[in-house]
């Protein structure tokens, strides 16, 4: 007889091992096959290895449909929305969105001056480029035009249900699906829908946040965050104070001076601003900054466009240097941002003292903040770093007792980023809104390379923690993130896969390697920002670490062993082996040697890698 050997169990949904030791059968040595019951002796011969397998009657290419659902329409969610559908056969999805359209951020944040920080033509899909934008840095209306153009290219809207707001998402593990509890904002009726995957894309800084001041609801005047802009507050003539200094603050600030009566600029903490965010490009300045008419003739040749994006975007790959402690790049950085800062703020070393950070650049984000400096110089700004201590009804008082008065109050006091879900996620004991908090059980967002977390199958976040951002851009990191997604997605609806879960230790070793990383950055100094979720010396869970290019990399091949899996129904992984047959072959017209090509066409790095074409 043949040796006895251990087979993994036949995986059961709910049971997360698949590597436990399982039934024993006999392999059996050809040669010791029944001498009296050989195949040539008998018609009826039985083939002598007895299994429980059972075939499943369908091709192999016979794909199961995975109900997706997509929670956010800002550009991750468009991404989404635009590569789900063609990189995931028999994708059936769905993107829920609270708001009206598409577009996110672009949709939400209109109030004055809210513009692009990185140039246009890097705040864009790399497969549907906008050759006509009119400004270097468009204004936010542009860019809130041009992603919901992109929507409607490749018929993302058909997808998407607006006006309705995920109330929260529960894990159901006897059945393997998501239920998600939908509010119909309209018609004020909720219900649940069930899904076998979901994917967050409800941006880092939706859940735009007030501060809390004693008296703040006792306050008469307007009283709006920049996020909630409303249109129907016309500034002109009014006192007003503006909360903040981060991206937001700097812009809002700097536009409503020029608008307000007088501007009460309160800004506790002090910032770098820079030139621009990347010293190979044209220091921002106020004003419009148009292309020229030879540069817009020139985007209309599609190899001269490509070679000017090449090298704009280019350079923003090549500045991770930059976030590095102690890096020549840093000190060259300060310096520079000095002078600029000195030279804006008319030489007056008061202000400038009062307003260059003890901490390097690139602790926080950047922020460029043309007109900002020149703005807080005007006799109409008053710039207050003393704490606020409470609101009264007619304005603000702060710690050293003055009570300045106001008409309106603009917060730009940014977003809730900590990075927990605005909603509850939950899965068994687990909810990531309440413990992804620095109070809950993993007391900070724990992921798996900012996408996954360990104990919520199928569940992914794109632009979650972790997202691009030190280098690159953002469209690109979303199209690479959804990207590698949507690889999961085939391998999960093609591989006969109930779910993947990141395993405990892949995450627990991802999180340590960050702990190392880090502390080499900028970001691990003394300073508060949206990278430590306003809390500083904690973790940071706000950027990826390292640079751009790296997590491209990265993103490139899943490390499939870094999950644990259940199979469909309990079956053996090889139930999706079907009968044998494919689909393809079926069809008479298809295509079944798609590698035989001119061999002009061939690139042998592809040959026989090409997902799509099998
Ligand atoms: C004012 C401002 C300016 C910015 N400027 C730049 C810039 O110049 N360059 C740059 O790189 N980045 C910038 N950013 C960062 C910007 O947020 C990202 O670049 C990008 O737009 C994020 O896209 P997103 O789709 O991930 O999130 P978002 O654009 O925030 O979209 C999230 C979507 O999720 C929806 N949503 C959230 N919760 C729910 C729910 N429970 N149910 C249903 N729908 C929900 C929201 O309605 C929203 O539409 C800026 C951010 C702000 C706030
Ligand atoms: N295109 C652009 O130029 C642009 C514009 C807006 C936003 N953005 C993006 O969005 C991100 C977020 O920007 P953001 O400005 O909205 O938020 P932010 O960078 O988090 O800044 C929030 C600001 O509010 C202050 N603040 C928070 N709570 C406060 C309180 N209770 N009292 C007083 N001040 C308080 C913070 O001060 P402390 O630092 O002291 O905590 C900080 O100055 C940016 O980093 C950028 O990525 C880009």
């Amino acid at each position: 007889m043949g040796e006895a050997v251990d087979l993994p169990a036949a995986t059961h949904f709910g049971e997360g091992n698949v590597n436990a030791p399982g039934p024993t059968i006999d392999l059996v040595a050809q040669d010791d096959l029944p001498a009296t019951k050989k195949p040539e002796d008998d018609d009826d011969w039985d083939y002598p290895y007895p299994t429980d397998f059972k075939i499943r009657e369908r091709a192999i290419d016979d794909i199961r449909p995975l109900k997706v659902a997509v929670i956010g329409a800002g550009i991750s969610g468009i991404t989404a929305g635009v590569l789900l559908p063609i990189k995931v056969p028999g994708i059936q999805l769905t993107i829920f969105d609270k708001n009206s359209d598409v577009g996110g951020t672009w949709v939400e944040n209109i109030y004055p001056g809210v513009r692009c920080d990185i140039p246009s033509h890097c705040y864009q899909s790399t497969y549907s480029p906008n050759v006509n934008w009119s400004e270097e840095y468009a204004q936010g209306h542009e860019i809130r035009n041009y992603w919901q153009s992109v929507a409607r290219k490749f018929n993302v809207h058909s997808k998407c249900r607006f006006r309705t707001k995920v109330n929260s998402a529960q894990w159901d593990a006897d059945k393997s699906k998501w239920i998600l509890n939908v509010l119909d904002i309209e018609a004020a009726t909720t219900a649940d829908s069930e899904f076998d995957f979901i994917i967050t894309a409800n941006g880092h800084f939706n859940e735009w946040k007030m501060p809390s001041y004693p008296g703040i609801e006792t306050f008469k005047g307007h009283i709006r965050h920049s996020s909630n802009w409303d249109p129907n507050f016309d500034p002109n003539g009014k006192r007003i104070a503006t909360i903040g200094n981060g991206a937001s603050g700097i812009q809002v600030t700097t536009a409503l001076q020029k608008q307000a009566a007088h501007v009460d600029h309160y800004a506790r903490n002090k910032t770098w601003i820079a030139g621009s965010f990347n010293p190979s490009q044209r220091e921002r300045q106020e004003t419009a900054m148009p292309f020229s008419e030879q540069q817009l003739k020139d985007f209309q040749d599609p190899e001269k466009y490509l070679a000017f994006r090449k090298q704009l975007e280019g350079s923003f790959f090549r500045r991770f240097e930059a976030i590095l402690r102690d890096s020549e790049t840093t000190r060259i950085g300060a310096d520079r941002f000095k002078q600029i800062m000195r030279e804006r703020l008319g030489d007056d070393a008061e202000l400038l003292e009062k307003m260059v950070p003890d901490f390097p650049p690139f602790c926080r984000r950047l922020t460029p903040g043309p007109g900002y400096l020149e703005a807080i110089t005007k006799d109409n700004l008053t710039f207050i770093q003393d704490p606020i201590d409470h609101f009264t009804e007619t304005g603000i008082v702060t710690k050293d007792g003055v009570h300045r008065e106001v008409d309106a109050v603009i917060c730009s006091t940014g977003a809730n980023v900590d990075f927990a879900p605005p909603f509850p996620i939950v899965a068994g004991e687990y909810d990531l809104s309440r413990d992804w908090k620095p109070d809950g059980k993993f007391g900070f967002p724990y992921t798996y390379l900012g996408l996954f977390t360990p104990n919520f199958p199928n569940c992914a976040y794109i632009l979650g923690p972790h997202p691009p951002g030190t280098s690159g851009t953002v469209p690109h990191g979303a199209e690479t993130q959804t990207t590698y997604i949507a690889k999961l997605l085939r391998k999960i609806s093609s591989q006969g896969i109930r779910t993947m879960t990141p395993s405990k230790r892949a995450t627990d070793d991802f999180v340590a390697y960050c702990d190392a990383f880090f502390p080499r950055t900028n970001m691990s100094r003394k300073c508060s920002s949206w990278y430590n979720g306003g809390r500083p010396g904690a973790r940071i869970h706000g950027v990826w670490p390292g640079s751009a290019s790296h997590l491209t990399r990265v993103l490139r091949e899943p490390k499939w062993e870094d999950f644990e899996y259940t199979y469909e129904k309990g079956e053996n992984r090889f139930g999706f082996l079907g009968n044998g047959w494919t689909l393809k072959e079926q069809d008479p017209d298809s295509d079944l040697t798609p590698w035989l090509r001119l061999e002009s066409e061939n690139d042998l790095k592809d040959l026989h890698e090409r997902w799509w074409d099998l």
